[in-house]
């Protein structure tokens, strides 16, 4: 059986997780006050009972809301110190954090305020933990791809501290297709894309995240079991999921964790990895999905073995440091 030090002992890289989903309640209450900012919430305990999520959608506008209270860089620099807490803890040793400029922008928020405190916090992680790290800048798809194009090119002058693209938010009536030359445009300047795809969306939106966009890995990814032609080719090109177990039950795209199919994407060959996605709004950072995935589908030591190599295996990282990871 599984016991709690293997899996603390395991080395960890996460490679799904949107820092402004680790914006936890308490810091959200001490950012609000610093930064005189009112939120609809009385008390910590309020908003945490607030979390109880039917959908996506529902999840996401709470998390735009939180948002709200970033303002400063100093903000995004405890925001992301916060999390790179947790990965300490968790043995998580890189990671790969999306952020949401428009989210940000769209508020006034210069682009190189937020980027600037998260980059100088994983700097420092680095310093003081040797925790590597990638930043990958997501559109946010409910917008349009004029909107992502605006923000690509106030991205450039901070390219060399972004190495990729993705596409988040709102999924189903947002096909990524609708971003074919916002990925394009990132291709041709050097950017590594992802996109998330068949987390509520169809497997059809996995089809055109590979074929249009021409993404590396795709977030989420668990409707591919809708399409067997779809499996077969994740399957033989070994593209990578980034599955994020208790976001999946919270936003009830499985009802119970006892129902996640991961254990089933292992066993078929896919390349898949686990995450956390938004842990402060869904309850846990990458021990807990670890444990909560141990506790209901109990995988097998090899499988373990497997998901951390995997992650390793499909992170930006350069080949010297995946040898290190390993
Ligand atoms: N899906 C889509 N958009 C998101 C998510 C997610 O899980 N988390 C933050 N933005
Ligand atoms: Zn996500």
């Amino acid at each position: 059986t599984i016991d709690h030090a293997f899996l603390q002992s395991l080395p960890k890289v996460e490679l799904h997780l949107h820092i402004e989903g680790t914006l936890e309640p308490e810091l959200m209450f001490e950012l609000a006050q610093r930064n005189n900012v009112a939120l609809p919430f009385d008390s910590v305990d309020q908003l945490r009972a607030a979390y109880q999520f039917n959908d996506l959608q529902s999840f996401l506008d709470l998390y735009y809301q939180g948002a709200s209270v970033l303002l400063t860089e100093q903000d995004f620099y405890d925001l992301t110190w916060a999390y790179l807490e947790r990965c300490q803890q968790d043995n998580v040793q890189h990671v790969e954090i999306f952020f949401d400029p428009q989210t940000h922008t769209d508020r006034g928020i210069a682009f190189a305020t937020v980027i600037n405190g998260i980059k100088r916090a994983l700097h420092d992680a680095q310093q003081q933990w040797q925790i590597s790290y990638g930043i990958i800048l997501c559109f946010l798809r409910h917008l349009s791809e004029e909107q992502a194009l605006a923000t690509l090119a106030q991205a450039e002058p901070f390219k060399q501290h972004i190495i990729g693209i993705g596409l988040d938010s709102s999924e189903v009536g947002h096909p990524p297709q609708k971003f074919a030359r916002a990925f394009a445009a990132a291709k041709q300047q050097g950017y590594r894309l992802v996109a998330h795809a068949g987390e509520e969306g169809p497997a059809e939106y996995i089809w055109e995240a590979l074929q249009q966009l021409s993404v590396e890995r795709i977030d989420h990814g668990v409707r591919c079991v809708d399409d067997e032609e779809l499996v077969a080719l994740l399957v033989n090109e070994q593209i990578p999921l980034t599955v994020c177990p208790t976001s999946n039950v919270r936003l009830k795209v499985f009802e119970q964790m006892s129902e996640h199919n991961l254990k089933q994407l292992l066993e078929r060959g896919l390349k898949v990895t686990i995450n956390s996605d938004d842990p402060a709004y869904f309850g846990g950072y990458m021990m807990e999905n670890y444990r909560q995935v141990e506790a209901a589908l109990g995988l097998s030591t090899a499988q373990w073995l497997q998901l951390s190599r995997n992650a390793i295996e499909a992170s930006f990282a350069s080949p010297e440091r995946k040898a290190e990871l390993l």
